[in-house]
């Protein structure tokens, strides 16, 4: 083979390696089985009995452990306690959502589907507030709803079929 060829499949693989250990030293994570390079922790885990193979790993690791799936880490909480301490005791904490890169891209941020922490809070706070003072939950929305579509009608009316 022509040494050039080489060397560009040996850079290119020292680069992949070199990425993938940056992406697994990244923070401080649970412990968890040794991932392989790109493909993770998937020979660990028995796509057809995760829930099985969940547990066994956890009677290793303890209820709180990392997976990799591909490359992407995650951390896996198992069992009641564990996920009563995230959700329900440190709610607040856990209380973010993971990244749609896609609505962020669409949303910037904003909405209060994909929005996260403090914007997240504001937008709930302005949303609720400002449907409240509409009459949400209230039985005069109904009335409000059909003086509106009312207007919308006679609006439509006037174009006269055109
Ligand atoms: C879980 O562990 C048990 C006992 O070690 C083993 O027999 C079983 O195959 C494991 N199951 C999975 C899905 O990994």
């Amino acid at each position: 083979m022509d040494p050039l060829v080489i060397l560009v499949l040996c850079l290119s693989c020292w680069l992949l390696l070199s990425l993938w250990k940056q992406n697994i030293g990244k923070g401080k994570l649970p412990s968890g089985p040794h991932p392989l390079p790109f493909i993770g922790n998937i020979l660990q885990v028995d796509v057809k009995n995760i829930g099985k193979s969940l547990y066994n790993l956890s009677k290793t690791y303890g209820p709180v452990f990392t997976l990799y799936f591909g490359m992407k880490p995650a951390v896996v909480l198992h069992g009641y306690k564990a996920v009563k301490e995230a959700l329900i005791d440190l709610g607040e904490e856990f209380s973010a959502r993971g990244s749609f890169p896609l609505a962020e891209r669409i949303n910037k941020g904003h909405g209060i589907l994909f929005a996260n922490g403090k914007r997240w809070k504001e937008m709930r706070r302005f949303c609720l507030m400002t449907l409240r003072n509409l009459g949400m939950g209230k039985s005069d929305l109904e009335s409000r709803v059909q003086e509106e579509a009312y207007y919308l009608m006679e609006e439509l009316r006037k174009t006269n079929g055109g």
